[in-house]
């Protein structure tokens, strides 16, 4: 099999929820896939020194610093992973490619429009390789989605709606976090609504104009002196979209939705079928055929596996399914491809800027309650 990368030194920043996603991507990412090279984990930074050290040595980074200026100015690391809370982006990022540091990069690029077209400036005057954590574009029951698609298997596409909910805020006596100070962005919308904006993207193009609701179902959270503090952020949005193409879109996002824990549902409808997906049964996809016998249609549910690749690099057997942390894995397979010259499925800050712009018109409109064309949004 071609080698395709020489060996990469690694930078990761943050250890929280993504910070170990990235990790173990790192980590696993040769042995999966075997056509990419084993990286050097070189070092981790967290908050402080003795974070940064307790991390390092569980992730398996060979240095810590408590201080991410030091990483991304370190002459061994290549490439930074930035997971840390959104406010934190376009700065590190910024630096890292300044550095000359290709950068991994979590979403939201940045709660500011302008510090988002900043990070993408820095991207393209570097000629480094920068992507976003868009993990869900790499499934593959999602790529099996956009091949269905693109090769007719629902005729002409119509319309897609899409939802995106979890309940980690739906509690109102959960405390106060980042994602409640407006420092983090508008809440629900560039939290979640750009995840299922890139699938929606990636299927049919940019959004032209968007309609938007947000909502603040908790005024208060309990903050860390046990007093009340005023929430900043809107925790559930409605979108309604046109897309580039004429397909008609809608969106609904929710923080607060009780009992559903990771759902990203998509249902496409076109003129000889249908299309279901819940990222909450991640490894199906339901497929509706208007063909044949009429007594015999129903949507039949296909179960993923080697024979809709990558999942075949993960295990031989299908019906046993992978889960989130493998999508990342894929996801640094892909950049890893891309920083060699290769042919790769990521989303550029390029790529990502149109999905913030989208983010930033939806907001422009719930302010304005009309309408909003997204290339309004300037830059
Ligand atoms: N792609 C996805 O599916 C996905 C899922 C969750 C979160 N995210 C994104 O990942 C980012 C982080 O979210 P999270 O849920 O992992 O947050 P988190 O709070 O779990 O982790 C953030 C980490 O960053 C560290 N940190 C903060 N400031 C730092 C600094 N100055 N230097 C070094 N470390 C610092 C914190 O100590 C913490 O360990 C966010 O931008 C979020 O939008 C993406």
């Amino acid at each position: 099999m071609a080698m395709s990368n020489a060996p990469l030194g690694v930078g990761l920043i943050g250890t929280g929820y993504m910070g170990k996603c990235h990790a173990l991507a790192w980590n696993a990412v040769r042995a999966v896939f075997g056509d990419v090279a084993r990286p050097r984990l070189e070092m981790l930074c967290e908050t402080s020194d003795a974070y940064a050290s307790a991390r390092a040595a569980e992730f398996g980074f060979a240095r810590a610093t408590g201080d991410w200026r030091t990483l991304v100015s370190d002459p061994a690391v290549d490439v930074v992973s930035i997971t840390t809370p959104n406010q934190f982006h376009a700065e590190m990022a910024t630096a890292a490619l300044e550095a000359g540091k290709h950068v991994w990069c979590e979403k939201p690029m940045a709660p500011a429009f302008a510090d988002a077209l900043a990070m993408n400036a820095a991207a393209e005057g570097s000629g480094r390789v920068a992507i976003l954590g868009y993990n869900y574009i790499q499934n593959p029951a999602f790529r099996e989605i956009a091949r269905l698609v693109s090769e007719g298997a629902i005729g002409t596409p119509f319309q897609i709606r899409a939802e995106m909910d979890e309940d980690f805020m739906a509690d109102p006596d959960t405390p106060f976090f980042w994602k409640n100070a407006a420092s983090s962005g508008y809440g629900a919308l560039d939290d979640f609504a750009v995840h299922p904006l890139s699938l929606i993207q990636r299927l049919f193009g940019r959004v032209e104009r968007v309609f938007c609701d947000m909502a603040m179902p908790y005024a208060t959270r309990t903050d860390e002196a046990g007093g009340q503090r005023a929430v900043e952020t809107h925790d559930m949005a409605n979108m309604l979209m046109r897309l580039e193409g004429g397909v008609q879109a809608s969106l609904q996002v929710n923080r607060c939705a009780w009992g559903r824990k990771g759902r990203i549902a998509l249902q496409i409808f076109g003129s000889k079928g249908a299309i279901l997906f819940d990222q909450e049964r991640m490894n199906e996809v339901e497929l509706y055929r208007a063909e044949g016998d009429a007594r015999q249609q129903g949507f039949a549910r296909v179960l993923t596996g080697p024979q809709h690749p990558p999942y075949d690099r993960f295990v031989p057997a299908p019906g046993h399914g992978l889960g989130f942390n493998d999508l990342k894995v894929v996801e640094c397979r892909e950049l890893l491809h891309a920083i060699a010259g290769e042919p790769a499925t990521v989303i550029s800050f390029a790529e990502g800027i149109e999905l913030e712009r989208t983010v930033h018109a939806a907001a422009r409109s719930f302010e304005s309650g009309r309408w909003v064309e997204v290339a309004a949004v300037g830059g």
